[in-house]
C-alpha cells in the first residue's frame, strides 16, 4: 500500500490579530481531506481558540510541547492538556525552535526532541519530528547533508514509526526565503534518510514512514515536488496563511492518487 500523503500548514507566530483566524481557519477547510492528511499548528495562544473549528478532519498539532505534563511549568504546552482537548499530533523540532533563526531561548537538542517524542506517544498521540541542514551543510553536498540529518535522527531509531511519527524534512535555507529545494534535491535527500532508516531501523519502517518537505513550498511549486517518489507531503509555512494551501493539498494528492 502506498503512504498517504500528509500536509501541515505551520502558521508560526502568526496572525497578530484575532480578528483574521477566521480566514485562515477557512483556508484549512478548503481542503479535499479525502487523499491528503491535513494538519494546523497555530501560534500557542491561538490553539484554544481555533481547535474545534475544524470541519473537514484537518488536525491540530501544536508547535511544542513539554514532557512532563501539567504543573509547575510556567509558559509550557503539555501533552496532556492536548490529550484531553482531543489534540492527536504535535510539531517539534522546527528549526526555529533548534536555534537556527536566533529565537532568544535555548537550542532544543535532538535528544531533548526524542524525550518529548516519546512522551507524546506514550500519551497515545502523534508527532511530526522536523530535520534539516543549514546553508554551509548543503553547501558541502549530499554526504555532509545526510550525515547532518542521521545526527539528527539517531536519538529517534527506537522511536521511528510509520503510525506515530511523520518526518519533515525542511532544509533550513529554504524556509521563508523563497528559496525551494529543487526537486532534484529534495528527492535525493528524502531518498537518503529513507535509506538510513532502511539500514538502521527497518525496511518496513522505511517503506511506510512519511517524509514532508518543508521550505518555501507553495502552490506553484507543490506539483513538482509531489511528483518525487519519496516525497508524501509538505510542511508549509507562509502559504498556509493563504487560501493557495488548499491547491498544495490537492496537489500532492492528485500526483499520489493510486
Ligand atoms: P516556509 O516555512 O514555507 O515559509 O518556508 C516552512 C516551515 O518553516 O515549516
Amino acid at each position: 500500500m502506498g503512504r498517504r500523503p500528509i500536509v501541515g500548514g505551520n502558521w508560526k507566530c502568526n496572525p497578530a490579530e484575532i480578528s483574521k483566524l477566521d480566514g485562515l481557519v477557512a483556508n484549512i477547510n478548503a481542503c479535499d481531506t479525502s487523499g491528503c492528511d491535513v494538519y494546523v499548528c497555530p501560534s500557542p495562544l491561538h490553539v484554544g481558540l481555533v481547535y474545534n473549528k475544524f470541519t473537514n478532519g484537518a488536525c491540530v498539532a501544536p508547535q511544542n510541547c513539554n514532557f512532563k505534563g501539567c504543573g509547575a511549568y510556567t509558559g509550557e504546552m503539555a501533552v496532556d492538556q492536548m490529550v484531553d482537548m482531543g489534540m492527536k499530533w504535535c510539531l517539534i523540532g522546527h528549526s526555529e525552535r533548534r536555534g537556527e533563526f536566533g529565537l532568544p531561548t535555548p537550542v532544543e537538542s535532538s535528544e531533548l526532541l526524542a524525550t518529548k517524542c516519546k512522551y507524546i506517544l506514550e500519551k497515545g498521540m502523534k508527532c511530526i519530528y522536523a530535520i534539516g541542514e543549514p546553508l554551509p551543510i548543503r553547501e558541502q553536498g549530499i554526504d555532509a547533508v545526510l550525515a547532518y540529518c542521521v545526527e539528527q535522527l539517531t536519538p529517534f531509531k527506537d522511536i521511528l514509526d510509520p503510525e506515530t511519527v511523520v518526518l519533515a524534512y525542511e532544509p533550513v535555507w529554504s524556509i521563508g526565503t523563497g528559496v525551494t529545494a529543487t526537486p532534484e534535491q529534495a528527492q535525493e535527500t528524502h531518498a537518503a534518510i529513507r535509506k538510513w532508516i532502511s539500514e538502521n531501523v527497518s525496511p518496513k519502517c522505511a517503506e511506510g514512514i512519511r517524509i514532508q518537505y518543508g521550505g518555501s513550498a507553495n502552490a506553484k511549486n507543490a506539483p513538482e515536488l509531489s511528483a518525487c517518489a519519496d516525497v508524501d507531503g509538505f510542511l508549509v509555512g507562509g502559504a498556509s496563511l493563504k487560501p493557495e494551501f488548499a491547491e498544495i493539498v490537492a496537489a500532492i494528492a492528485q500526483a499520489k492518487k493510486a
